[in-house]
């Protein structure tokens, strides 16, 4: 197959170049490319180096599948014209998520989007994906009512820029962690990323404030996203995102109510059968998901699976999955395997 990754130097790209090599996907001829800035560098696949390219629909011609990880207004511009000349389009921006005709696949979750076979499929936000893999399987079983989410988002969902903005941060403020009990403000170093010092901090904002709800585009996105994915356009759901410092790993704490009582055994035992799920719920033997124990990992791990207080039909769950992996790049490369049957 002729395989297009077009963003193929970014954070997601890179991951994207390795799970097709993981996963075997049957790639005959790989298009990477990227913006001028980066055209003629060089990226590994198969033991061998591929030069980037500058994305162009010409570029592009022939490809059987594109898988863009090269943000939303570059997506936008060619997108749509290369799935009209026949290439599948696997899209990790936000740009066509929302749009009626464009289906939003986790395959785990809602395979049957994936019906018909549509040219353009959206990966759903990495937030969304780490949540809704621990909760759709109880969701089947027990019919979710309402969603209260808590992202602890790391760096890297930001891109590159994002971890070496951390990176930075972390060396000047090296040393100096007493200071920090009382900071000088105006010594703190702050990034164009984040707008706020990352370091030693959180930032209780991903992406611009809405001023019209005051929730951030990320909360509004996981909302909208949630709906559609479990084709549940009524569904109760309010999202607080929220940036760490880690560098690679999102994690969710999950508040989920339910039409009937469920309980913690239940939910373990459905998220025990779940495929690409991995229950760490052993909590007095220290066992519970991390971030940095997803790192690097296929699986979506959850665990502190607890029953909210006097609601026999509501659950708490903490959830972590690799944002560049499950969140992203293997996410696209699912679906791939699902359009072309080439899964194993
Ligand atoms: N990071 C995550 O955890 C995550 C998770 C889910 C979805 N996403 C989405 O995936 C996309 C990429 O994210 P990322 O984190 O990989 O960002 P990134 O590290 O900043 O990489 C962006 C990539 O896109 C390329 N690019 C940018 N503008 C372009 C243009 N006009 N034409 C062609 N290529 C262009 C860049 O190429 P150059 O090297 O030439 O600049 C680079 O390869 C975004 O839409 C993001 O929202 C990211």
């Amino acid at each position: 197959m002729r395989v297009g990754v077009v963003g193929a130097t970014g954070a997601v790209g890179r991951e994207m170049l390795r799970i097709l090599e993981e996963r075997s996907f049957p790639v005959d001829e790989l298009i990477p490319l990227a913006s001028e800035r980066s055209a003629g560098t060089r990226v590994r696949f198969q033991g061998e180096d591929h030069t980037v390219g500058v994305l162009s629909l010409d570029a592009l011609r022939g490809a059987d599948v594109a898988l863009s990880s090269c943000g939303s207004t570059a997506a936008k511009s060619w997108i749509p014209q290369a799935a009209e000349a026949g290439t599948v389009c696997i899209d990790n921006s936000s740009a066509f998520r929302m749009e009626p005709d464009v289906a939003l696949t986790i395959p785990e979750v809602n395979p049957e989007s994936l019906e018909g076979r549509p040219r353009i499929i959206a990966v759903p936000n990495c937030t969304i994906i780490t949540a809704l893999m621990a909760v759709a399987p109880l969701h089947r079983a027990a019919g979710l009512q309402s969603l209260i989410l808590s992202s602890y988002q790391s760096v890297s969902g930001a891109g590159r820029r994002g971890v070496t903005e951390l990176a930075e941060q972390i060396e000047k403020l090296h040393g100096m962690e007493e200071d920090l009990a009382h900071p000088d403000p105006s010594a703190l170093p702050v990034g164009e990323v984040f707008g706020k010092t990352i370091a030693y901090n959180v930032v209780a904002k991903v992406d611009a404030f809405d001023p019209e709800t005051g929730f951030t585009f990320e909360e509004i996105k996981i909302q909208r996203e949630a709906r559609k994915i479990l084709s549940l356009p009524e569904l109760d759901v309010a999202a607080t995102a929220v940036r760490v410092p880690v560098p690679v790993g999102h994690s969710v704490s999950i508040h989920a109510t339910f039409l009937r009582p469920i309980g913690p055994d239940e939910a373990r035992e459905l998220l025990s059968a779940a495929p690409g799920v991995e229950v760490r719920d052993d909590p007095a033997n220290g066992v519970y998901p991390s971030p940095l124990e997803a790192a690097g990992r296929d699986e979506v791990l959850v665990g502190r699976i607890r029953q909210s207080p006097g609601r026999p039909d509501a659950l708490l769950l903490f959830s972590c999955g690799d944002n560049l992996r499950k969140g992203a790049a293997l996410n696209a490369v699912q679906i791939a395997e699902h359009m072309f049957a080439t899964s194993k």
